[in-house]
């Protein structure tokens, strides 16, 4: 896009009309601010159609680049060498069918439903395929981060397992299915797609609390994009389960404590999100990761929720600031634009790949955020500065104080004219440094601004084409009820809820399901309790010292603990494990009323098991299903002995 690189400005038409400056210099930030938006009205333009062939050029089994992929199969990049990205990362791939499937939503193409239903046929496929996560019987394998084109396993040396990609693709999946019941095919979305979507979720009720590598695959810990997906997946699973008839009791009970410990990665103290926890302290925080989080859970009913890091939340904002802010010095390229002006981003600042460069995903993330906020700012009529959000808003509006804004104040116009144009900012310098012929690699150079890394890289296309969209107020239409949501449970547990999985076998796709205006169903509100008619929420605490690598599990005369079958035993999770306190937990939904005998057993690294001594432990499971919120719940405490 060199073209526009001479109408570029940089670092002008953030200061608004109110300041009562004087005439001269009004007009020309009035004429600068004309120009960008121009700038990124005629990048927009010709960009779209460009994103759009590329991205598809990178999806089996046809894409122009992506000969040798299964059907269904995004690849990152076409790069072979130098880097390496020939492969289909699940992240990757979920973040971009979300995209695919809400521009689907707004504007049916029978070729992308094609392309929509073979990446559902692949990922019931993917599965099920064993690899070094592990495999699909206690749903370990759905960790795994990436595979070969042709949905064969990886099994070179990586960061893994990555506990977003599952969570990622139930959002992508839930989206396809609700686009399904919304025109009057609920049967293709129960008998077809749930089926996949179930494995993911029963995934991230029982792994969100245990470490894994963030999306950056570097780090080992707990990370808020992960924290965040899980979340969100959580309440679009058991709201789209109410709408099939049917219950998702494992992510109503695990939602709110998933909910409760995102907040834990705020730093009060400096405004902002510290990206990794658990695990890779040594870096400030500061990191796309949370500008990520914040766009893939906006929901433009939601308002400006903090808990779930609304776009346009005080907390969301501040962070945004405080990370924009982090690259001002960073990179040769943000050299003499001012403060409050948009710069280049990257992933963050101690970024040593390839040198450490901007992103163009992460400079379309920045603005699309910004545009999610304009969304909601319109759409209430309001914007309220808090004192935690204010130090944004100045970079804005120099001259603004706390307080609420609504239409009827010229501050409202001001402080969206200007955010619009902050947000244009971002668009416009990785339209500046965009390959020629609109190609979107990994990064930029921090000192040239040329592209590096992999080329036409994905997920650069699919970010470009999100944040074009929220620019012109097409907002994803989701399974979220913000109201039911975003509370918070009274304490913070460690509940982890062991899954039951299955390969999805029924993956034909009925013909001719194009979109029926007049199907559309009565809403179903979200379920506000667990109402499993026939299950309570145990949840075992066994005390055990362990060896690095031994696993504890728990069997019993049921089906739900293996009918005494140590193959088929529960295990635990070691997340709440400390020398002091040697705990070993896990949830399983139980048949109410039953009589249950059952044991601990330690099994070793090479398989050897360790049973507890005589007699077998026993209770009785309760015998009511329904609490007054959340499901019925148990707890089932013992030490080895
Ligand atoms: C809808 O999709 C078609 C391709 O299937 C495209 O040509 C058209 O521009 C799209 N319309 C809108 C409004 O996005
Ligand atoms: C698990 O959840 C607890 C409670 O929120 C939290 O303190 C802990 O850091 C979490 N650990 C992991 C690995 O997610």
């Amino acid at each position: 896009m060199h073209a526009l690189s001479s109408l570029f400005v940089l670092g002008t038409c953030a200061v608004q009309t109110v300041l009562g400056r004087p005439e001269a210099a009004l007009l020309r930030e009035k004429r600068d601010c004309a120009i960008v938006k121009r700038s990124v009205d005629s990048f927009i333009e010709t960009q779209t159609p460009i994103a759009w062939n590329k991205l598809l050029c990178n999806i089996g089994p046809n894409g122009c680049a992506a000969s040798g992929a299964a059907p269904g199969a995004v690849i990152a990049s076409p790069s072979k060498s130098e880097p390496d990205y020939w492969y289909t990362w699940t992240r990757d791939a979920a973040l971009v069918m979300t995209g695919l499937v809400d521009s689907f939503a707004h504007n049916y193409s029978a070729s992308l439903q094609t392309t929509i239903q073979n990446f559902i046929v692949s990922t019931a496929k993917l599965q099920g395929v064993s690899n070094p996560s592990g495999g699909l019987s206690d749903g370990a394998g759905l960790g795994e981060p990436k595979f070969m084109v042709d949905l064969k396993q990886f099994t070179g040396e990586w960061g893994r397992p990555q506990r977003d990609g599952p969570p990622l693709r139930a959002i992508a999946l839930t989206r396809y299915a609700k686009w399904l019941i919304t025109n009057g095919y609920k049967d293709t979305a129960k008998d077809v797609v749930w089926p996949v979507i179930k494995n993911d979720l029963a995934y991230t009720a029982q792994y969100w609390n245990e470490t894994g590598f963030d999306l950056w695959e570097e780090v080992p810990g707990s990370s808020f994009f992960t924290i965040g997906a899980s979340h969100r997946a959580l309440v679009e699973g058991a709201a789209l389960a109410a709408q099939l008839g049917t219950e998702c009791g494992a992510c109503l009970t695990t939602a709110p404590h998933v909910l409760c410990f995102q907040q834990s990665f705020w730093k009060s103290s400096g405004g902002y999100v510290v990206s990794n926890i658990n695990g890779g302290e040594y870096r400030s925080g500061k990191d796309a990761n949370s500008i990520l989080t914040s766009i893939h859970n906006f929901d433009p009913s939601a308002g400006c929720d903090s808990n779930t890091f609304q776009p346009c939340s005080e907390k969301a904002l501040s962070n945004h600031k405080v990370y924009v802010d982090s690259f001002r010095t960073e990179y040769g390229i943000n050299a003499g634009i001012a403060q409050g002006k948009a710069v280049a981003v990257g992933r963050y600042t101690e970024d040593v790949y390839y040198k450490g460069n901007p992103w163009y995903l992460a400079n379309f993330a920045a603005a699309e955020q910004i545009y999610d906020a304009i969304y909601v700012w319109k759409k209430d009529g309001s914007i309220t500065v808090t004192q935690l959000s204010l130090p944004f808003f100045k970079d804005l509006v120099p001259s603004i104080t706390t307080g609420t804004y609504t239409t009827s104040s010229p501050t409202h116009a001001a402080i969206l004219t200007a955010a619009s144009a902050y947000a244009d900012g971002f668009i416009d310098i990785a339209a500046k440094y965009a390959g020629s012929g609109g190609a979107l690699a990994e990064q930029y150079d921090r000192n040239t601004g040329a592209p590096l890394s992999a080329a036409d890289l994905t997920w650069s296309y699919a970010a470009f084409l999100s944040a074009a969209d929220r620019r012109a107020g097409i907002v994803p239409v989701t399974g979220w009820s913000a109201e039911d949501a975003n509370t918070l449970p009274s304490s913070c547990e460690r509940l982890q809820v062991a899954g039951t999985y299955a390969q999805a076998t029924n993956t034909a796709f009925p013909p001719s399901q194009t979109p029926n205006a007049a199907a559309e169903p009565a809403p179903v509100p979200f379920p506000q309790a667990c109402a499993d008619a026939a299950n309570v929420f145990v949840t075992f605490n066994e005390r055990v010292t362990t060896q690095w690598g031994q696993e504890v599990k728990v069997v019993g005369n049921v089906p739900a603990l293996g009918a005494w079958d140590v193959k088929k035993a529960v295990k635990l999770s070691a997340s709440g494990y400390t020398a002091s306190n040697p705990l070993w937990s896990i949830t399983v939904p139980m048949a109410a009323g039953t009589a249950v005998q059952f044991k601990f057993i330690r099994v070793g690294a090479d398989g050897a098991v360790q049973w507890e001594a005589d007699p077998n432990r026993g209770f009785t499971v309760k015998a009511e299903t329904k609490a007054a919120s959340g499901c019925s719940a148990q707890k089932v405490e013992g030490s080895w002995r």
